[in-house]
């Protein structure tokens, strides 16, 4: 028997949405390449972005990001022990793109080929970046995603509850954009806010009142509105003091609402299964005060709080690779039927979504 001397190696490829990307991880959960190629520019136009432009961007560079991903490792193909390729969910453009891509490099090279879902990929990254093992919670919460995750296993999930209507990310995006910041808006509105007085503006505090941990963004979203069309009536414009408090009242009512059914998403959770640990995950996790009202949950409930670093956080080939690596390894199938999902909820049994977000149907 020859001896193992490398651990496994893998490469992962993702272009789901509007990031082209790929990356080699071991086994061990070192990550030798991170390739990440965005598509910043190509989408600003529109106002989101489009699907057909997005597919065409992938297929143009994914063999620049697979080669670049390779190089960055010193790993030749035939190093490789594992494939592994979002098959869904997201744009079908962009996801046939990557499995076609991952189908012929692994029938060129003779490399078993794993379909993983994008969003496993966000929410098993906290074991690669936290050391965090199963069963553990996480709150995704980004431009197009916001659900509570039990991850039971590398392949056993269960959707504890998602916004219905808009993700946090767009109502921050959106609440910027009625403020007068930038884009993206989250920093923005973050920066602004953090001069702001967070208790001038009553805002709403959307589904609180209903049991369980479904959310919702829109509502909050038009109050804010409505906040800002009473000032300039008022006042005909908007002064600095009022973007500032705006923002902060906006803020805290979001935190609010993710801290006060991440309680009892833990609740839930807790009562049928222990748990190790709570993450938070997707682009919106940088936020300081969301992080830090998150943080005394966990606390509250003897847990420490993982938030993987950004460069995780957001879509990236290595969280597809780790994904692939610890499904394989629990026994998940590699070859070379796998199709694309353009619609893959990684819990069949909950009740379907009914948002979309703006980065378009993600389960
Ligand atoms: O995960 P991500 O990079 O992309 C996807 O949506 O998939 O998330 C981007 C979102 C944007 O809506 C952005 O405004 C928000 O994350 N975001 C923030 C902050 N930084 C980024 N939201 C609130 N506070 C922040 N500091
Ligand atoms: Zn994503």
């Amino acid at each position: 028997m020859i001896a193992q001397t490398q651990p496994l190696r893998c490469l992962g490829i993702e272009s789901s949405c509007d990031e082209t990307a790929a990356a080699v991880v071991t086994g061990g959960g070192e990550i030798l390449s991170n390739v990440v190629f965005g598509q910043a520019g190509l989408h600003d136009a529109y106002g989101g972005v489009v699907p057909e432009i997005a597919a065409r961007a992938h297929a143009e560079r994914l063999d620049h990001a697979v080669r670049a991903a390779l190089e960055g490792a010193a790993c030749a193909l035939s190093d490789l022990d594992l494939i592994a390729v979002t098959s869904g969910p997201g744009l079908i453009g962009g996801v046939m793109s990557g499995v076609i891509t991952a189908k012929a490099l692994g029938a060129a090279s003779g490399v078993p080929v794993l379909g993983v879902n994008h969003l496993a990929g966000h929410v098993l990254t906290p074991m690669l970046s936290d050391g965090l093992r199963p069963p553990y919670l996480v709150l995704l919460v980004s431009g197009g995603h916001c659900q509570f995750i039990a991850v039971l296993s590398p392949r056993r999930f269960q959707r504890l509850g998602g916004t219905l209507d808009d993700a946090p990310g767009e109502a921050f995006d959106k609440s910027a954009r009625l403020l007068g910041l930038g884009y993206p808006g989250g920093p923005e509105v973050e920066k602004a806010a953090a001069s702001g007085e967070a208790t001038r503006f009553v805002l709403p505090r959307p589904l609180l009142d209903r049991e369980g941990c479904d959310l919702s963004f829109s509502g909050l979203k038009t109050a804010v509105r409505r906040a800002r069309d009473r000032l300039v009536a008022a006042q005909g414009g908007l002064y600095q003091r009022d973007v500032a408090d705006l923002a902060a009242s906006f803020q805290e009512a979001v935190a609010d609402v993710l801290a006060t059914k991440t309680e009892r998403a833990l609740a839930d959770m807790g009562a049928r299964h222990p748990i190790t640990g709570l993450a938070v995950a997707g682009g919106v996790a940088a936020n300081g005060v969301l992080r830090a009202r998150l943080r005394a949950v966990a606390e509250a409930h003897d847990l420490a709080l993982s938030a993987p670093p950004l460069e995780l956080c957001t879509d990236n080939g290595a969280m597809i690779a780790w994904a692939g690596l610890a499904q394989w390894q629990d026994g998940a199938e590699a070859g070379q039927d796998l199709s694309p999902r353009p619609r893959w909820p990684l819990d069949d049994r909950a009740a379907p979504l009914l948002g979309f977000g703006k980065r378009g149907v993600k389960a």
